[in-house]
């Protein structure tokens, strides 16, 4: 039997076994999904060939040690320098990301996108914004410190902290904040994300399970919003692809994920 793991801190929220394992179960794949509560990222190489992983998904806060920790990283996530999904090939660690695909995946409701403005600049940040970069989007960054802005710069990007920020006008504003995981923060001061509501279409937030205060306050301003449970589905679907090594069709893995949504 294979073993998949989940590595996060926290990681207690994670509906990522209970999807992985369904799909494991419905396709008849003989493998197993666990989550393991890592604090130090550095460690995370180490636990999981100690573990005897097969595989494993890599969330909050450790997505960028995930992509240092990498024998080889392939794909959209060695432009972005972040991984979310692992991969033991013949003892070697490989890294992807799946997130910002899986993103695509659940705006595709969001019609005539033109302008996005990403509040937060962690991993889940860069990962969105490279792909909304890649889709020709012009986008906007908005964090609380300055530090993690330096990436976005580079790319000539209007990057702001909530001391600096202007709202203009958007099509979409994301949550990629961690503000509202496990806590009732708002991603930024009040007054600054009520002028960023009355100044967008759409809404979204990739924090998924609950509803956070920022899609609570988009909700009550009748802004279309929606949560990260279909990005989860869409990068789970994914990951599953790479864990079960492409021998299900997508569409297999994603109906009988999207059932364990149901539970
Ligand atoms: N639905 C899905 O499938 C999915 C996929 C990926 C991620 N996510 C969610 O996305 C969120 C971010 O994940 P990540 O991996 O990108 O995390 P990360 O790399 O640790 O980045 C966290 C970001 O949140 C900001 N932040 C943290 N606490 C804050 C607060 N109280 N107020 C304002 N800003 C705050 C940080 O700002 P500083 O730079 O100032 O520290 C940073 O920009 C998590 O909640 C995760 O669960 C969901």
């Amino acid at each position: 039997m294979k073993l998949f793991a989940i590595f996060g801190d926290p990681v207690a929220h994670s509906r990522s076994p209970l999807m992985h394992n369904y799909v494991f179960s419905r396709l008849r794949f003989d493998a197993c999904y666990t989550r393991i509560h890592l604090t130090d990222g550095s460690k995370l190489k180490e636990t999981f060939f100690a573990l005897g992983l097969s595989g494993a998904n890599v969330t909050v806060p450790h997505k960028e040690a995930a992509f240092l920790a990498c024998d080889e990283v392939r794909g959209f996530a060695k432009e972005i320098g972040v991984v979310n999904t692992l991969i033991n090939e013949n003892g070697k660690l490989i890294g992807y990301n799946t997130d910002a695909d899986g993103f695509m995946f659940a705006i595709e409701e969001f019609n005539n996108l033109k302008k996005i403005l990403i509040l937060g600049a962690g991993g889940t940040a860069k990962a969105l914004f490279r792909r909304f970069l890649q889709e020709g989007l012009a986008v906007e960054v908005l964090n609380r410190s300055k530090g993690n802005l330096a990436y976005f710069k580079e790319f000539a990007t209007p990057c702001h902290t909530w001391e600096s920020f202007t709202p203009s006008s958007y099509d979409l504003v994301v949550n990629t904040t961690s503000a509202g995981l496990k806590d009732d923060h708002l991603p930024a001061p009040r007054e600054i994300i009520e002028s960023v509501l009355a100044n967008t279409r759409y809404a979204a937030d990739a924090i998924y399970g609950k509803v956070t205060p920022f899609l609570a306050l988009a909700c009550e301003k009748n802004i279309p919003a929606k949560d990260g449970a279909d990005m989860l589905l869409g990068q789970g679907v994914l990951a599953n692809d790479y864990f079960t090594q492409h021998r299900f069709d997508q569409e297999r893995i994603k109906e009988a994920m999207a059932q364990s949504f149901l539970f």
